[in-house]
């Protein structure tokens, strides 16, 4: 009889994939929390009003919607400008009404390299 049991051999796996996942859970980078000067500073840059809860909605979509072609890219890579001609062309890639379109894209904007300087 093998002495590595099946049962054995399952609990070795679910061990390795735990590891794994802690792993990537751990390593994979965290997105900012706005905070209502962030808020502020897309009203302003917007001209309209945006909330701290506008801009959560806007974190919490943009995961789900821009990765399912390339790793999330983080607000910091770039610069406002530089959203400003990414943005509206990755935006065609996804299918959501306009609202929740211009959410993702302050919250991008509000944490780009140079905003709010
Ligand atoms: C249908 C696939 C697809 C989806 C969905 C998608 N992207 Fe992209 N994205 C690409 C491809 C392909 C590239 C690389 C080629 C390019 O720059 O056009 C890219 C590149 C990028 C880059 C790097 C651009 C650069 O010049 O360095 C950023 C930032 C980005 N995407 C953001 C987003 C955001 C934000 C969303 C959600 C609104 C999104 N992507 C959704 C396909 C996609």
């Amino acid at each position: 009889m093998n002495p590595l049991s099946t049962a054995t051999l399952s609990r070795i796996n679910i061990s390795i994939l735990a590891a794994f996942g802690l792993i990537l859970f751990s390593c994979s980078p965290k997105l900012y929390q706005p905070l209502p000067e962030q808020a502020q500073w897309a009203s302003n840059f917007s001209n309209s009003t945006v909330s701290v809860m506008d801009l959560s909605d806007g974190k919490n979509m943009y995961p789900l919607y821009c990765t399912p072609c390339h790793d999330l890219h983080m607000p910091a890579e770039y610069t406002i400008a530089e959203w400003q001609n990414i943005y509206p062309k990755m935006a065609e890639n996804i299918s959501l009404a306009d609202s929740s379109e211009q959410k993702i894209y302050l919250y991008l904007l509000a944490g780009a390299k140079d905003a709010g300087k």
